[in-house]
């Protein structure tokens, strides 16, 4: 893994830019894409750039189940008003959350990813090690699934909605297999909060209990962090 430590979240976002471009730059066409608070600042460099998406697929890596596109929480609505309203791409897939039956909805996703291989793959991390909604204990062979949330990212999530009661229970998510498919992999992670599973996903065992360390089987993976986040590698 390549890691970069840079000073903040505004840093971060011009170095997480510098690895879009230059992927573009190379001939990506396929974008993996990621929601939460983390990516904000990427998209804010990306919007203000001026790549052009409008050859390019997106990919997402999740979405809430039981919320529709148009839902404000929904991670649909959170690229429409970060990324997609702004810099249109020719196709941009999110799972469909909507759809309640997860054998359909998540078949329907394992084709579009196998239909359009993504070159780059943007992450968050969580707090406990997952990467999309790979909970620990998810098979590291997964395809797209449907997720129970653990009560922890249930938490973690709450920020974003009135009430802990409103946020969903499960999600549809790329799997471990599939995000390990990506050409290349950037993660990206801020903060004292993620410092435990920083350390773990970059310095320790290979383990199902921290879904980001599989991460070290990948060839082409590139860190951020900032100093808080970074506090616990030695
Ligand atoms: C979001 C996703 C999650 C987040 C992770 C970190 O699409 O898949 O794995 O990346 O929960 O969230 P933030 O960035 O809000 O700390």
């Amino acid at each position: 893994m390549n890691v970069q430590i840079v000073s903040d979240k505004l840093a971060g976002g011009q170095a997480g830019f510098n690895v879009f471009q230059q992927a573009i730059t190379n001939g990506a066409k396929v974008l993996g894409l990621a929601t939460g608070s983390t990516p904000v600042t990427i998209y804010e460099q990306l919007v203000a750039s001026d790549l052009d998406f409008s050859q390019l697929t997106s990919v997402n890596l999740d979405e809430y189940v039981g919320l529709n596109a148009d839902h404000p929480q929904s991670y649909h609505y959170f690229m429409q008003h970060h990324l997609f309203n702004q810099k249109p791409f020719a196709n941009s897939y999110v799972p469909d959350g909507s759809n309640l039956d997860a054998t359909a909805a998540t078949h329907e996703y394992d084709q579009i990813i196998a239909e359009n291989p993504i070159d780059l793959q943007l992450l968050g991390l969580g707090q406990n090690g997952h990467i999309g909604f790979n909970e620990p204990g998810t098979y590291p062979k997964s395809t797209t699934h449907k997720v129970a949330l653990t009560s922890s990212t249930i938490a973690a999530n709450a920020r974003f909605f009135d009430d802990a009661d409103e946020v969903p229970r499960y999600a549809y998510s790329m799997g471990i297999g599939s995000i390990l498919q990506a050409k290349q992999i950037l993660i990206v992670a801020y903060g004292e909060a993620k410092a435990a599973a920083v350390a773990a996903m970059i310095q320790g065992p290979v383990t199902p209990d921290v879904p980001a360390s599989y991460l070290q089987t990948h060839p082409n993976v590139h860190v951020i962090l900032d100093e808080a986040a970074a506090s616990q590698l030695h």
